[in-house]
């Protein structure tokens, strides 16, 4: 009912050469395979066009990482929804805790990408999650709910329907530390059961929550094998095909 998603996001790695030939050793490999889940992978902004031309549409989607919070006009160096959505990528990453301690992007700045995004018809992919401190005080579960209710609980159930969730716990990004398989579907299912009071259960079971976080080919299978993970947003191990592939992989 809901689908199995596996998202990568390069962030801020691969020059434009370099990322052209992971898009296109990806495609290669998954030419011909039947695949259980959607593929995206997240480019930066720059190779957002290209690669969208090179890859399988049917087979790859294509995701930027951030979006401006205006439509458009005098703000230099921003990239808006609508100039995604003309490159031909479907997606946009929104949310990433790397924006929100990095670039001061804040609940109520996401908001409006929300919005932009979904009036531009990209699929938001919106991250959320706790830092360290946070899990360690017992607050994640609030902290995700907080999130969540801050930048999409105003959107129409409607709206809300076209959101996809990626539960990151900063704790775990980069760091080789996975939540184990046991804490991802226990604050998965909490998300679940939190879209369900606001939106309804048909709305919540529709709703694609990924987790990110050292998700790698050795833990995947483990990870995604929970009723309530429906596939990773992954990071490091998205720069090597092979390692990208086995975790697509964990979903047959
Ligand atoms: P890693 O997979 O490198 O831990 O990164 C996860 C992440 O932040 C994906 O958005």
């Amino acid at each position: 009912m809901r689908k199995n998603i596996v998202a990568g996001n390069w962030k801020m790695n691969k020059t434009l050469q370099e990322g052209m030939a992971l898009a296109a050793e990806l495609n290669e490999v998954l030419k011909g395979a039947s695949l259980n889940c959607d593929v995206v992978i997240g480019t930066p902004f720059i190779h957002l066009a290209s690669v969208a031309a090179a890859v399988d549409s049917a087979k790859i989607g294509v995701a930027a990482q951030n979006c401006a919070d205006k439509e458009s006009g005098a703000y230099t160096g921003e990239i808006s929804a609508s100039m995604v959505k003309s490159t031909g990528a479907a997606y946009v990453i929104l949310g990433h805790s790397e924006r929100r301690a990095y670039y001061g992007e804040t609940a109520a700045t996401l908001k409006t990408k929300v919005e932009l995004a979904l009036k531009n018809e990209l699929t938001p992919i919106f991250c959320i999650g706790e830092v360290l401190e946070e899990r360690e005080a017992g607050k994640h579960f609030e902290v995700v709910k907080q999130q969540i209710e801050d930048s999409l609980f105003e959107l129409s159930a409607q709206d809300f329907g076209k959101i996809v969730l990626a539960y990151e716990p900063v704790w775990a990004i980069g760091t080789g530390k996975t939540a184990s398989a046991a804490q991802a579907q226990e604050i998965h299912a909490f998300i679940r059961q939190t879209l369900a009071a606001k939106y309804g259960q048909e709305v919540a079971d529709a709703t694609s929550i990924l987790y990110g976080g050292s998700c790698n080919a050795g833990n995947a299978k483990e990870l995604f094998s929970n009723p309530d993970v429906d596939g990773g947003l992954i990071g490091g191990a998205s720069l090597k095909v092979a390692d990208f592939k086995a975790i697509i992989d964990a979903f047959n």
